[in-house]
């Protein structure tokens, strides 16, 4: 907590009633919830108007991947305010040209220019359309179990229930991904798990007609939906799959990007390249809102002469450019990425290896960098949920009271129906790593009551 911090409850509880009073919340019966007051935050922690602190093991929404308040970001966001806050798309600005080199330059070669966008969802309508344009024909393939954020086309496309209500875009079809520990495939090793999936993928787009398919779009590594890192070889498979049928690749790095898997684009840990990348979150922490898309070199050719239809008032901001450049300069200067994948090695994915034989209701844990999964269940063996998919009020009651031990802990989780996960910012220190991970250690008590010994 920053030392000039004095808690002031009355100002907490004029800043929540404030809220209740005037501020709508995304995905949310209003008068269900009881948001935080947060009065600060800075580095991995955040802390309320009492005075109580907070070890942010959410990253926020899984974005704030250089932590709250790095100085130097704020530093360039403030000097770029100063020297020139806003500018038309149209124009060209010297720091949105630097934003989008050192994008292009993450990337692989032939990945030249950015597209920039307001976030994510917006970046994947973008993605879309290009693809769709370049090749002519109008399916998505997406996972089953998959975010892509809430907007019209990327809400369709995604695989969990925040689409039921919202399925008004035409032209997606979903499919289902590698997740071994509840394979849809009856899969016995990854291997087998990878085989399966691939060939379910290519039997979806035998009878979807391949000649319809835009392209397959998919999480590199699934985020909120369940940390499912795709199988050896899966993305490999995906790409020749692609290649065999003319269609392109979208890598969804949102939220597995920029650190958070121990690697610039969770991608790279396979031998293959996408098409289109979409970026957000982590590319500049959610500092301010921005997005966009890394397009390879024969997509862009396609709007050499062809009107790219489609654009944003605030494509490629120069105060968003501005946390983008300071963001990945300070990600290098101080090893942010490397950071995340040691302590994933060394730190997260140990202790949570060791809970899952201690804990009765821990059925599986998964994920790398600072990108982790804990599943919880009932039954070790049937491995049912301890919550049922989509569960809510009282049936989603031992998740709501495992987060709230969290809290009342000192520590912020991310919760997601029957599993808790392990996203602290990339740049957490050993020591903050391992008082989160004691601190969940203890709360899993809390589950325990509910899971068969
Ligand atoms: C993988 C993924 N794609 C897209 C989005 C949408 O991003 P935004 O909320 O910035 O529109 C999200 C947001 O959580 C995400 O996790």
């Amino acid at each position: 907590m920053s030392n000039e911090f004095i808690p002031n409850p009355e100002e907490g509880k004029r800043v929540y009633d404030l809220d209740r009073a005037h501020v709508f919340h995304s995905w949310s019966a209003q008068g269900a919830i009881k948001p935080l007051a947060v009065a600060g935050a800075q580095g991995s922690y955040l802390w309320d108007y009492d005075g109580k602190q907070y070890l942010d093991f959410s990253s926020q929404l899984v974005n704030t991947n250089i932590g709250h308040q790095h100085p130097k970001v704020i530093k360039a966001i403030q000097d770029q305010a100063a020297k020139l806050i806003t500018i038309a798309p149209q124009h060209a600005n010297d720091v949105r040209g630097v934003a989008a080199k050192k994008l292009a330059d993450l990337a692989p070669d032939g990945f030249n220019h950015v597209f920039f966008t307001n976030g994510g969802a917006d970046a994947i309508e973008n993605a879309v359309r290009m693809a769709r344009i370049h090749t002519r024909r109008h399916k998505i393939l997406s996972f089953y179990r998959s975010y892509h954020g809430n907007t019209g086309t990327a809400i369709a496309m995604t695989g969990d229930p925040r689409r039921w209500p919202n399925e008004f875009a035409y032209g997606v079809i979903h499919f289902f991904g590698p997740y071994p520990y509840r394979s849809q495939f009856w899969s016995n090793s990854p291997e087998q798990e990878t085989e399966r999936a691939l060939n379910h993928l290519e039997s979806v787009i035998k009878f979807e007609g391949p000649a319809t398919i835009a392209a397959i779009c998919i999480e590199t590594i699934v985020g909120t939906p369940g940390i499912l890192v795709p199988t050896p070889g899966y993305l490999e498979g995906l790409r020749k799959i692609c290649d065999k049928y003319g269609i392109l690749w979208i890598a969804d790095e949102v939220m597995a990007g920029f650190g958070r898997a121990g690697e610039w684009f969770a991608f790279n840990q396979a031998k293959a390249r996408p098409d289109l990348i979409v970026f957000a979150k982590g590319s500049n922490s959610g500092y301010i809102p921005a997005g966009g898309v890394i397009i390879d070199q024969p997509i862009y050719d396609t709007f050499v002469d062809k009107v790219f239809p489609g654009g944003l008032t605030y494509s490629g901001h120069p105060l968003a450019a501005a946390s983008i450049v300071a963001t990945l300069d300070v990600m290098k200067e101080e090893k942010i990425v490397e950071n995340a994948r040691e302590i994933g090695k060394n730190i997260i994915g140990p202790a949570l290896n060791k809970m899952k034989e201690k804990h009765s209701s821990i059925g599986d844990v998964r994920g790398m960098g600072v990108f982790w999964a804990i599943d919880l269940v009932k039954d070790k063996k049937t491995k049912e949920e301890i919550v049922p998919y989509n569960a809510s009020g009282k049936d989603a009651a031992p998740m709501a009271e495992l987060g709230a031990e969290c809290k009342k802990l000192g520590l912020m989780p991310f919760i997601n129906m029957n599993r808790l996960h392990v996203v602290p910012p990339c740049n957490i220190s050993e020591s903050d790593a391992k008082k989160g991970l004691e601190i969940l250690d203890q709360a899993f008590a809390v589950t325990d009551k509910y899971a068969s010994a």
